[in-house]
């Protein structure tokens, strides 16, 4: 039965070739007299955006501040510089341009403007709730972790090897301008990665024991077909832009909790598995969820399979005539091999970690109190659930 829910997507997409011409003119809509333009280790530079997105808010008269250097699995550190510059400047528009750690590093800065006596990181700790956020907007570079509209915001506290996450409305971007042609520049496997992440945003809503309605699979569906179809053509052909194109779209509903309407809020139980990998070993988020994935998904598959024969038959395209468990295993297999197919890790050997049994323990230990000693929808997993998970994808 369909779940009661709210569908809240805010943010203005601007879609399309040349469509980072338009950021100073859209910033001024906001009335913004000082931004801080938050970017990464430089492939911005490199490719002439920078340069494009200061000319166009040079063209507005609008003042900016730049601040460079955020690194994937972005760090606490460089939100606490964010916030120490933005109060100087008295900055009161955050303008992301990069992926999904910059514009999350954006996010946790605009919060921490917004509440200048508070610690950012108490957010992310889950200690309070956030009550004001800065307006954030952004100029999108890869398609992967759907931050340019979703609500969440994932920061390492890198000092103790914490990755956490923190979803609020406030902190939705207000614009995103996304021109598929900017992330031809990316590597294979920032590419592929970002593919993965996509596919898994949808997943992780799609595989519930609760809510799921049929328009709602119909989409998610689709959306998972489309990504598979578009990530096999980028590994051969990475300056195909309609795929580019389809991939970016698809990032962005992926995310924006279109494809969860109607069910239970869905699982995540991946995402907070890869997230305690993220925080100890600092591993590609995406490979790092292709590489938990397939172990979760055996864990998990009996408590939900009809989910994962519906998903083996219309996404997989499994023709298998068997048991149900059968059909489902059949899914599975098929997934890992569209992961090997464009280069991903299905376990964490391939991934090119090799955590020991105590370093799997403090992981499962950190995950399940991120989630309160339990998690999941699939399958409600506690603490020697995810231990066995983790051991499974060694
Ligand atoms: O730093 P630069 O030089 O820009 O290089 C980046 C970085 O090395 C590079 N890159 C990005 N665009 C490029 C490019 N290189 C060449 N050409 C381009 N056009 O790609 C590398 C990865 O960038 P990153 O921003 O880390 O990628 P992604 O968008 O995958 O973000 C990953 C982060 O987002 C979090 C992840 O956990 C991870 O920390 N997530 C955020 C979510 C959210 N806020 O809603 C949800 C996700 O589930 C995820 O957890
Ligand atoms: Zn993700």
């Amino acid at each position: 039965m369909a779940h009661n829910f709210e569908f809240y997507a805010p943010t203005k997409v601007i879609f399309g070739k040349d469509t980072e011409k338009q950021v100073g003119q859209q910033v001024k809509l906001y009335g913004a007299s000082h931004v801080l333009i938050v970017y990464g280790g430089g492939s911005i530079i490199r490719s002439g955006l920078l340069d494009k997105v200061k000319e166009s808010l040079q063209n507005e008269a609008i003042a900016f501040t730049e601040l460079g250097g955020v690194v994937p699995n972005p760090h606490l550190d460089k939100v606490y510089e964010g916030i120490r510059i933005g109060k100087g400047k008295k900055t009161d528009f955050l303008l992301a341009v990069g992926g999904g750690s910059v514009i999350d590093t954006a996010k946790a800065i605009a919060y921490g403007l917004a509440e200048p006596d508070k610690d950012v990181w108490e957010l992310y700790e889950h200690a309070r709730t956030a009550k004001k956020c800065l307006p954030i907007a952004c100029v999108l570079t890869i398609a992967a972790a759907g931050s340019e509209t979703s609500k969440s915001s994932v920061i390492t506290d890198e000092k103790n090897g914490l990755k956490r996450s923190y979803g609020s409305n406030l902190a939705r971007p207000v614009f995103a301008i996304m021109n598929p042609q900017y992330t031809m520049t990316l590597p294979d496997y920032q590419t592929e990665s970002g593919c993965v992440d996509i596919m898994m945003h949808t997943m992780e809503r799609y595989f519930t024991n609760g809510g799921n309605m049929e328009i709602t699979d119909s989409l998610a569906e689709g959306l998972l077909r489309t990504v598979m179809k578009n990530a096999i053509l980028l590994h051969t052909d990475p300056q195909n832009y309609e795929a580019r194109a389809e991939v970016m779209w698809a990032g962005s509903l992926s995310h924006n909790d279109l494809t969860g309407c109607g069910n239970d809020g869905g699982d995540f139980m991946s995402h907070k598995l890869e997230h305690e990998m993220g925080g100890m070993f600092d591993v590609t988020h995406g490979a790092g969820l292709a590489a938990v994935w397939p172990s979760w998904a055996r864990y998990v598959k009996s408590d939900c399979l009809h989910r994962f024969v519906r998903y083996a038959r219309n996404v997989m395209g499994v023709q298998l005539e068997g048991t149900d468990e059968e059909i489902a295993e059949a899914g599975i297999r098929a997934m890992e091999d569209f992961y090997h197919q464009i280069g991903m890790p299905t376990n964490m050997k391939e991934l090119g970690i090799e955590p020991t049994d105590e370093q799997i323990h403090e992981m499962a230990v950190s995950c399940m109190a991120v989630c309160g000693g339990k998690g999941g929808s699939a399958k409600v997993l506690k603490l020697e659930d995810v231990e066995k998970i983790y051991h499974m994808a060694k």
